[in-house]
């Protein structure tokens, strides 16, 4: 399959690193389009078929067309697009909050596929949901599907709109989860421990805790009634959470990304 990548900054090259490693894509199948001269300079070494800073008439040349622009480039990019998209490309948009309505209305162009990725797809590890337009061929989604898989494990959800909840929970999920280790890093630091010391502590905590939540055959309430023993340290610990709301908050800080994620795509 070639490939276009319009916009090559962090998770566009993710895309495109992960379907190097799983030889789903030559290198000299891509067409690397970035606006940025830093980028472009750093994406040489890469050594693709084609780079470019701008969307020409080339682009019409490859059967998929991924658009990883910020949100905000996308008018810009799609006043370009539309005047040399050829009618057999899929599109597969990752940009936060731009609907496929949106984007179909913008290219004059029905093939498209709506996906959510998050950071850790830079190493495999990534958790994309998406959805598709109506005019995505079956075995063009297999295709793209296979795709995203080389970033991680994906999700295929008929109801587009849930998309939003996607981003508020997975795709920012990253950021709330390295807020909670910077949290306990500093009350580490708090209690006298050398930062590297405290990292330490907290990131192997998390990596072990994580891996018991996979492998123990116990819910998240034994999880934790295991390490929290009545009138203990842990019981201490997260009566204070309690007592703080830190439950609701976090569900609360979740919501609301949600809500700004469905407000963005109502333009
Ligand atoms: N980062 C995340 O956690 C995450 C998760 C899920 C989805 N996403 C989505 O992924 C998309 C990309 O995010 P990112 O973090 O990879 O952003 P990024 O690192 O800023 O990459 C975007 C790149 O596109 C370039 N660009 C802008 N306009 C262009 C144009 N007309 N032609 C070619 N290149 C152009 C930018 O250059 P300049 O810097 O010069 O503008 C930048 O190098 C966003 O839409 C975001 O919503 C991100």
């Amino acid at each position: 399959m070639k490939i276009a990548i319009i916009g090559c900054g962090n998770m566009g090259m993710a895309f495109a690193r992960a379907f190097l490693k799983f030889d789903l894509v030559k290198k000299e199948d891509f067409l690397l389009v970035e606006k940025s001269e830093d980028r472009t300079e750093k994406l040489s070494s890469f050594q693709p078929g084609v780079i470019t800073g701008v969307i020409g008439p080339q682009v019409g040349e490859y059967d998929l067309i991924i658009l990883s622009v910020k949100p905000q480039d996308f008018l810009s990019v799609s006043a370009s697009l539309r005047e040399v998209i050829t009618e057999k490309q899929v599109v597969l948009s990752i940009m936060a909050g731009i609907t496929i309505e949106m984007i179909q209305k913008n290219l004059n162009h029905k093939p498209v596929i709506r996906a959510m990725p998050n950071t850790p797809a830079m190493l495999g590890m990534g958790i994309t949901a998406y959805s598709a337009s109506p005019e995505v061929e079956i075995n063009q989604l297999r295709k793209i599907e296979n795709l995203i898989n080389a970033t991680g494990r994906s999700v295929f959800l008929e109801d587009e709109e849930q998309l939003n909840a996607v981003t508020a929970l997975s795709g920012s999920g990253p950021a709330y989860f390295f807020y909670v280790v910077k949290a306990m890093i500093d009350a580490g630091k708090q209690m006298g421990f050398e930062e590297s010391v405290a990292a330490l502590l907290v990131k192997q905590t998390m990596l072990g805790s994580y891996h018991l939540i996979n492998t123990a055959d116990k819910s998240l309430d034994d999880l934790i009634k295991a390490v929290a023993s009545k009138g203990g340290t842990t019981e201490a610990a997260l009566r204070q959470f309690e007592d703080g709301g830190l439950d609701e908050t976090l569900k609360a800080g979740i919501i609301a990304a949600q809500v700004r994620s469905s407000e963005l795509s109502k333009g």
